[in-house]
């Protein structure tokens, strides 16, 4: 009955006004209580996730429920399961909701799924499923290694995401701009973050880090560390011994050596000549007991790695035991040249002065500069308390003659009274 009489509504009608009056019909038919339909959700899940499709049912009257999948497959026929796959269930099927669940999903499960109703006019409603992929922690992969004065090319790497992760290089709290390059796999992208920057000795140890963020780790971050490792020439320093060194006393030399990789051989030796017999090496350190006059010479401190070489050179100068180094005879002042002699390389003692004749057990030169900071200290000192002393008594005198003529001035006023 019904078709005919639309029929004859279509031939009588202009076709928008048929169309608007086919769409009146649909929806009057739907107010009828016979009338089914079908509306899906859209589903987002994260990789390894479960996944939940839910088709609503309205007016469910016990027709056939056909859930498919993006490619068309028959998943559940009315509840039964059709196609061999575990991962989906069916969890419900009422007559106002089929619900199925999808486990372990991976991104080619991604797509529309379609629920349909076979009625007297089908019904189809489509869930699009997305699957979100969240990135490893990235990997830094060092292009170019950091040698001293030149540069470090690192790159920062997320191999997998969905969608592509964003990644950021930090130092010091601060972002260091990259050269971002995206490759297309397909469903994911891999995506990378590439730094240039320049590097001295000072930035061996320099922590870096690589950020990623990604739409699934909500505020959330995956950070790789990186310290910077820059390779550098070694440096050589001989630490000498202060104050003067006489026949019978001992000698340690310590060769403080840095560098990267930091040199694993510490070579010493003696300048045109042979370390003398009693010299003992025991890592950086060179010791000689009981010293005599034929050790006199430059002792020689020498490293290297594959970026360089560095020596030091230290001059022995022993003196013998009988006569007190005070043959000397140019004055020099106290003044602190002693620190000079201990931080500079030439390390030859120097004669301590004459002017102070410290104690012969300790003829260093250091011990008697010291010794004359004290004594222009104390005599600054006692100047000083003598100063005001002086100042004390004349104030105190002068207080006292004024308090006298206050007295006087205060007896008459008493007087009157
Ligand atoms: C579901 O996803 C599809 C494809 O992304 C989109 O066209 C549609 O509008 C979405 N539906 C809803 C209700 O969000
Ligand atoms: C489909 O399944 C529903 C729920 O189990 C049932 O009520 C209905 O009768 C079934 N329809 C057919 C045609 O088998
Ligand atoms: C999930 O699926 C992946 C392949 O997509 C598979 O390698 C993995 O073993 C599965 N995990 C579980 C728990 O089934
Ligand atoms: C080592 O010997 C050479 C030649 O015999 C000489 O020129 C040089 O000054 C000497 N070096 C030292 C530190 O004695
Ligand atoms: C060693 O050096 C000291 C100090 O300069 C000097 O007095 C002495 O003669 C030197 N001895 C030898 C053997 O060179």
């Amino acid at each position: 009955m019904r078709p005919v009489r639309s029929a004859v509504l279509c031939r009588l009608l202009p076709a928008p006004f048929s169309l608007a009056l086919r769409s009146l019909v649909l929806v009057l038919l739907c107010i009828t209580p016979r009338c089914q339909a079908v509306q899906a959700e859209n589903v987002t899940v994260m990789e390894g996730g479960t996944a939940e499709i839910s088709c609503r049912l309205q007016n469910y009257d016990g027709s056939i429920v056909v859930i498919q999948n993006p490619r068309r497959q028959t998943l559940f026929f009315n509840g039964t399961r059709a196609l061999k796959d575990d991962r989906f269930q069916m969890v419900l099927f009422t007559p106002r909701l089929v619900r199925i669940e999808l486990t372990n999903v991976s991104v080619s499960d991604e797509g529309g799924y379609f629920c349909q109703l076979y009625t007297d006019s089908t019904h189809h409603q489509v869930a699009t499923l997305s699957v979100l992929v969240p990135p490893e922690t990235p990997t830094v992969e060092v292009k170019q290694e950091a040698v001293e004065g030149g540069e470090v090319e690192l790159t920062c790497m997320s191999p997998r995401s969905k969608p592509a992760a964003t990644l950021r290089w930090v130092r010091n709290g601060r972002e260091i701009p990259g050269v971002v390059s995206q490759q297309d796999n397909g469903k994911t992208f891999s995506v990378s973050s590439t730094i240039r920057i320049p590097v001295e000795r000072k930035d061996n140890g320099a922590a870096l880090s690589c950020e990623a963020f990604h739409v699934a780790l909500g505020g959330q971050k995956r950070i790789r560390h990186y310290r910077l490792d820059v390779y550098f020439a070694p440096t050589v320093r001989i630490v000498p011994p202060t104050g003067i060194l006489r026949e019978g006393d001992s000698l340690s030399l310590t060769c403080s050596v840095t560098g990267n990789p930091l040199p694993r051989n510490i070579q010493w030796s003696k300048i045109n000549d042979t370390l003398p017999e009693r010299a003992e090496i025991s890592g950086p350190t060179l010791q000689i007991s009981r010293l005599s006059q034929s050790y006199n010479g430059t002792y020689l401190c020498q490293a290297q790695n594959n970026y360089g070489r560095a020596a030091d050179h230290y001059t022995l100068l022993v003196y013998d035991n009988v006569s007190p180094p005070t043959t000397s005879t140019t004055a020099v002042p106290p003044t602190p040249t002693t620190t000079q002699q201990i931080t500079s390389h030439s390390t030859t003692p120097t004669l301590p002065t004459p002017s102070f004749a410290p104690d012969p057990e300790d003829p260093g030169a250091v011990v008697e500069t010291h010794s004359a900071v004290p004594y222009a200290v104390i005599g600054g000192v006692l100047a000083l308390l003598v100063f005001t002393v002086i100042c004390v008594l004349i104030v105190t005198i002068w207080c006292s003659v004024r308090q006298k003529g206050s007295y006087r001035t205060r007896e008459p006023i008493l007087a009157w009274y």
